[in-house]
């Protein structure tokens, strides 16, 4: 049967398809699934809106508007199945120590008889009644030597359309591949077999999930979700965490970063990488307009989510976006907090987990005036009137657009040069009510490592999970790394050394919080375009034309170190989102012990040093 069905794949692949490999995995991964037909994805305008519209007839799909939402779709979840799941989220190393104790593990072999070899193996049988698609992609722009291939099958129709827009998708990869060329394997299924006669539901999905990594072989095993990071394979499992484990093997970094580009008045151009926990505000960032109260300064957009970074030959780091769209935050986006992502979602986006109008359009939380009536993500009736009563939301607050970046008006012209381009600052920061300064200038390298490696946040409903907790997010990576956090740590400060020949070209590192809150409760820094206050601060330290005042661990702007052109905010507000007093860190210092603790063995000792003497300038 198998020998058969596997001839039978390599029959009906298209003539085009040469790569032995592609074609002996495909007939396997069809047997093992017990998929009812296969189907290469050739990734043309065409495939997208037969796809779009099977989704439709489906019921996983509405049409919006034509006239107000052209070429857009509406798809709301399973109510089980709305975010990344963290707790089911595997690293499956040889070595236990080598995922190390911020992943879960299991044996591979162990893991392996769970999802493909044992008696009841999850992917056994798993595409009865389904077509299994094969998704070519290319992370980075083709044929790039940055660039990496992997190849998703799926049976998630809603993935392949989601996957054309966030990669560069389709039958030029496969060319591209040739007879032997390499790719990474990434395996999904929803987990929902249907029977002969079974009706589908909108939403297939399965309450088993696993999310897995082999990083030693390079694959991925995605069973049961069909939600965002979960599904669309190439973004944090490929572009994160597979890739962090080739960046420490090869001298690169694999980071959750945007990247954008920033112009001065002047004429100058900049490019700043800056890492946020999820949904804590890289595509705002990203897709920043400057107030023009502050002169003439621009922000063009590279990347808003994940950043690949390279040493070049000059001894600078280049960074290159691997995406090419973005799964973007739908609540809180409207024309005044991020005017650049209204604009690019005024066509062709897929919507997921939005409310719809009775007009046939979107809203969500913070879109603007609220409809009168509107159906929630949950197909319910919502009304102004009910979220009064009972706080319903007419959108879930993880409720994401899937977009091409070439929708964004903002984008950088470089952002699809495969070159990448240079890093002159990063920024780390997090969501923090309380303890965290606006902004902090590390004084040196290490200094800015720490700012990241003790990086904190607030939780969000980006992962599921308790919202609104504070846990340590190194590097915005907690979620994302493939590896040892420690060992991480160590890459990180290595490259200090791999760039040391070239010491004025080491980026400058900063560590923001736009998120400090008032007795109130409610934000004190306006956040959004006026954080451009911020980053021309930055832009001017690193021109050296502006001041700063320095304390127990870095340097920060006084007031009057700003430019509050424009913006009504007194010498009061701001000593509330600046200041970093002694007692607040004292008890933050204990949790980055917490962290360091449990990175021990691994954790390098330079750290620790570094932490003892922000202790000791604090007692002083
Ligand atoms: P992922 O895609 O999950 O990695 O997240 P992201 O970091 O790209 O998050 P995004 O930019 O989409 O921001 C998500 C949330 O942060 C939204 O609810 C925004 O309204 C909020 N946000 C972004 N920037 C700011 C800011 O400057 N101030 C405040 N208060 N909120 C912000
Ligand atoms: C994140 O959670 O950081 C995201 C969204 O960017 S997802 O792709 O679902 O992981
Ligand atoms: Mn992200």
């Amino acid at each position: 049967m198998t020998q058969s069905l596997m001839a039978e794949i390599r029959a009906h692949a298209p003539a085009y398809v040469k790569n032995t490999r592609l074609i002996d995995w495909v007939s396997r991964m069809a047997a093992l699934t017990g998929a009812k037909a296969v189907h290469w994805c050739d990734g043309s305008d065409d495939e997208y809106d037969r796809l779009c519209q099977q989704l439709v007839d489906a019921g996983t799909f509405k049409r919006l508007n034509p006239v107000k939402r052209p070429n857009s779709f509406l798809a709301c979840s399973d109510p089980s199945d709305v975010a990344r799941v963290e707790d089911r989220t595997f690293i499956c190393s040889q070595d236990k120590q080598d995922a190390g104790p911020t992943n879960n593990w299991m044996e591979p072999a162990e893991m392996r008889a769970l999802l493909q070899t044992g008696e009841n193996a999850l992917f056994k049988g798993a595409m009865k009644g389904r077509t299994l698609y094969v998704i070519p992609f290319s992370m980075g722009p083709l044929g790039s030597p940055i660039s990496h291939i992997g190849v998703e099958l799926s049976d998630s129709p809603y993935v392949v359309v989601n996957m054309k827009r966030m990669t560069r998708m389709g039958r030029a990869v496969v060319d591209h591949l040739g007879t032997d060329g390499d790719f990474v394997p990434c395996m999904h299924t929803v987990g929902a077999p249907l029977d002969e006669g079974q009706r589908d539901v909108a939403w297939p999905c399965n309450a088993v999930k696993y999310i897995v990594h082999y990083p030693e072989t390079q694959e991925i095993w995605s069973f049961g979700s069909g939600y965002g990071g979960n599904a669309l394979l190439g973004k944090k499992c490929l572009a994160l965490r597979i890739a962090s484990t080739m960046g420490r093997d090869q001298g690169w970094l694999a980071e959750h970063m945007l990247i954008l580009g920033v112009t001065t008045p002047a004429g100058r151009k900049y490019h700043v990488a800056a890492a946020f926990p999820s949904a804590c505000g890289k595509t705002n960032f990203a897709m920043l307009i400057p107030p023009p109260s502050l002169g003439n300064w621009r922000v063009t957009t590279i990347g808003d989510d994940i950043a690949w970074i390279k040493p070049g030959r000059d001894g600078r780091l280049y960074a290159i976006n691997p995406e090419a769209g973005y799964f973007g935050v739908a609540p809180g986006t409207n024309f005044e907090t991020n005017p650049n992502c209204m604009r690019s979602l005024e066509r062709d986006v897929i919507f997921t987990n939005v409310a719809l109008t009775d007009d046939g359009d979107v809203w969500w939380e913070g879109m603007g005036p609220a409809p009168q009536h509107a159906i929630d993500w949950q197909g319910k009736d919502w009304t102004p009137a009910l979220a009064k009563e009972t706080g319903a939301k007419a959108a879930h607050p993880n409720a994401r657009f899937t977009v091409s970046a070439t929708n964004n008006p903002a984008l950088d012209p470089a952002w699809d040069d495969a070159a990448g381009v240079p890093i002159d600052a990063f920024i780390f920061g997090g969501r923090r009510s309380t303890t965290v300064p606006l902004v902090t200038e590390a004084r040196n390298w290490m200094e800015g490592i720490y700012m990241g490696a003790t990086l904190g946040s607030e939780t969000t409903a980006a992962a599921v999970g308790q919202q609104g907790v504070v846990r340590r997010d190194p590097f915005a990576m907690l979620p994302f790394c493939g590896y040892n956090m420690g060992d991480y740590f160590q890459h990180w400060l290595d490259m200090e050394h791999r760039l040391q020949e070239h010491a004025s070209a080491l980026p400058k590192i900063f560590c923001v919080n736009w998120f400090r809150k008032g007795p109130d409760g409610k934000f004190i820094w306006p956040g959004y375009g006026d954080n451009a206050r911020v980053l021309k601060w930055m832009i001017e330290r690193l021109e050296g034309t502006a001041e700063g005042e320095g304390h127990f661990f870095g340097i920060s702007p006084r007031y009057e170190d700003l430019d509050w052109n424009g913006l009504d905010f007194s010498p009061e507000q701001f000593a509330g989102i600046i200041d970093a007093d002694a007692t607040s860190w004292k008890a933050e210092l204990k949790l980055h012990d917490a962290l360091f603790d449990l990175l021990a063995p691994r954790m390098p000792s330079v750290l620790k040093a570094t932490r003892q003497a922000i202790e000791a300038s604090l007692t002083d």
